[in-house]
């Protein structure tokens, strides 16, 4: 099956990315003319570029924006937004931007928790792969295609639309785009049996810095490494990737246990931590820490959500759950049989009603929103527990949660430099954080960032060390970032370590074989050797 998309390079480009080098005027004017001049059909490109003049110009800014935080008036805005309709266009837009030296920031479904797809503090452009949303589901191979600016929605939609027992490894929340998701690893309900989504890519179709369109062959077993898992606007401009689908059995069954305070919450998930990775594969649970109004009129308390898929049936769950962790006391009634499709709905907090929610990018309500996650490798002792609630009782919780994800299985399996993502054997489960404001305290932001901040140092005795791990897909500039211009090796660790430890290494040779000069390149990208005399690196 061919990738959507893919054509034969116009003679017209070849020629003019042998001229990159060249330099035009270095004005804005300069680079719209670039791009008529440049663009194999004029016509047809001039219907996808929006200039901050244009009415649609913030509607399609705006409509794939999660986190409002980063989307103020203050936020630096594109100086244009590339909606390509053909892969001729995001080759003419490469080039203009690199000659009249604006950055480009990759945008699928724009889900990133800092914004870094479309905002940058140097002049910018957008290439936004809102048009790029084609899929083609081989039930008999058990493959499809699916194009980067896709969410992982339609694409589940479109794999249960052909089969019943086929499904896909990745995200719950349905409105992330598959472009920004594949590139940083991807981790759902299926990861315990199946791994991240990076894990199922067998080929991808990849625009480079110099406008060539690589496939899986051609690109060469480095860079389809690096992409799959070494985050996005990096390496270039993925435009689709090839993934085998997973069996999963028509009835999964899932299930939502809250325990307070004052119903053991703490014991119970001081429990969990030791028996959650050991469970079997078929089984996924998760904890979600909240603070919840109590049983006592006017009093607050600490509420664990434990949720989990299982593989099967509900009669076989109840005995299973009943040996391996009683303490929970799961009963039948907590207990519903639906398909692996819904189960995605039902952990993502939507309504299984209609399936073609799916389809919807919009779904699912923006919030104002700082993360920030870690990996757990010792249970955290009840005290330490106890420590994790005082933090949620003050103030700026109001709106926060802790989520913890059991780890094992598959996880264990893969080894870590498989992948660029290297959290695998070892780790009990991931923690997240996530503290969320109305729009309209905006200006009083840093109170709450303040909070989490506050959290996640209090975490630091009980998580991983040396590095402090974290997910890439929960990008977090708190951790370290690049500087404007070049940034050394040393400094690009501090971050780089930490989300991809000692594949890091591999990802900067990567690079630097396929974009020295530092083209695609945002606060957390893998920054080259090469891009100064000085950057010796490791
Ligand atoms: P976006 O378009 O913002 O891109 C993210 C990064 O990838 C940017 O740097 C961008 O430039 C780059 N990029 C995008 N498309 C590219 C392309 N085609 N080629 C090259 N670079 C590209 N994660 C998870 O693993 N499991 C989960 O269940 C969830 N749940 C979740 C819920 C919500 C509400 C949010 C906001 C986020 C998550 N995530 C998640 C995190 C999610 O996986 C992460 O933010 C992804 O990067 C989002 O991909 P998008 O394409 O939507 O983002």
């Amino acid at each position: 099956m061919g990738a959507p998309h893919i054509s034969m390079l116009p003679v017209l480009l070849v020629v003019l990315f042998s001229l990159s080098g060249a330099t035009l005027a270095d004005s804005h004017d300069d680079f719209l003319h670039c791009l008529s001049l440049h663009s194999a059909d004029s016509a047809s490109i001039s219907k996808v570029i929006f200039t901050q003049s244009n009415s649609s110009y913030l509607p399609i800014l705006d409509v794939s924006i999660q986190n409002l935080r980063v989307s103020t008036s203050a936020t630096p805005k594109p100086f244009v937004i590339v909606t390509p309709l053909q892969t001729s266009h995001i080759q003419t837009t490469i080039y203009c931007s690199k000659t009249h030296k604006l950055e480009i920031r990759i945008r699928s479904g724009g889900h990133d928790f800092e914004g870094l797809s479309y905002v940058s503090e140097v002049p910018f452009i957008i290439l936004d792969l809102v048009n790029f949303r084609s899929i083609e589901v081989d039930t008999k191979n058990k493959v499809a295609w699916v194009e980067s600016g896709a969410t992982i929605g339609e694409f589940y939609y479109r794999i249960v639309e052909k089969s019943k027992t086929l499904a896909f490894p990745a995200g719950v929340c349905h409105t992330i785009g598959v472009g920004g998701h594949f590139s940083g690893g991807g981790y759902g309900i299926l990861m315990r049996k199946y791994g991240l989504a990076a894990d199922h890519v067998i080929d991808a179709h990849l625009i480079d810095v110099n406008g060539r369109i690589l496939d899986r062959k051609s690109m060469g077993e480095d860079l389809f490494w690096a992409i799959r898992g070494g985050g996005g606007n990096t390496f270039g401009v993925v435009l689709a990737w090839k993934v085998k689908l997973v069996p999963v059995p028509e009835v999964v069954t899932v299930f939502t246990v809250n325990k307070t305070l004052e119903q053991n919450a703490t014991k119970i998930l001081h429990r969990w931590q030791h028996i959650g990775h050991k469970l079997p594969d078929d089984l996924f649970t998760d904890v979600t820490i909240t603070k919840v109004n109590s049983s006592q009129v006017g009093k607050k308390t600490i509420q664990a959500a434990f949720k989990a898929l299982y593989l099967g049936g509900i009669d076989e769950l109840i005995p299973l759950i009943q040996d391996r962790f009683p303490e929970l006391g799961l009963v039948k009634q907590d207990c519903i049989e639906m398909s692996w499709v819904e189960s995605v709905l039902y952990f993502g907090g939507v309504s299984r009603e209609r399936l073609d929610i799916l389809l919807d990018r919009n779904a699912l309500p923006k919030q104002t929103f700082k993360a920030k996650s870690d990996y757990v490798k010792e249970p955290i002792p009840e005290s330490g527990l106890e420590g994790i609630w005082e933090k949620f009782f003050e103030k700026e919780a109001e709106i926060a949660f802790m989520m913890m994800v059991a780890f094992g299985g598959k996880m264990d399996e893969i080894p870590e430099a498989a992948l660029p993502y290297p959290h695998r054997a070892g780790n009990l489960y991931q923690a997240s954080y996530l503290v969320a404001w109305s729009k309209e305290e905006n200006a009083e932001s840093q109170k709450y960032i303040s909070w989490i901040r506050r959290l996640y140092s209090y975490m630091t005795t009980y998580v991983s060390k040396s590095p402090r791990e974290a997910y890439f897909n929960y990008r977090d500039l708190d951790i370290g970032t690049n500087n404007v211009g070049y940034t050394s090796y040393a400094q690009a660790s501090i971050w780089g370590l930490k989300y991809f430890k000692n594949n890091f290494n591999r990802l900067v040779h990567v690079k630097t074989m396929v974009d020295p000069e530092n083209f695609f390149k945002n606060e957390q990208s893998i920054p080259p050797l090469s891009s100064s005399p000085k950057n010796k690196g490791p």
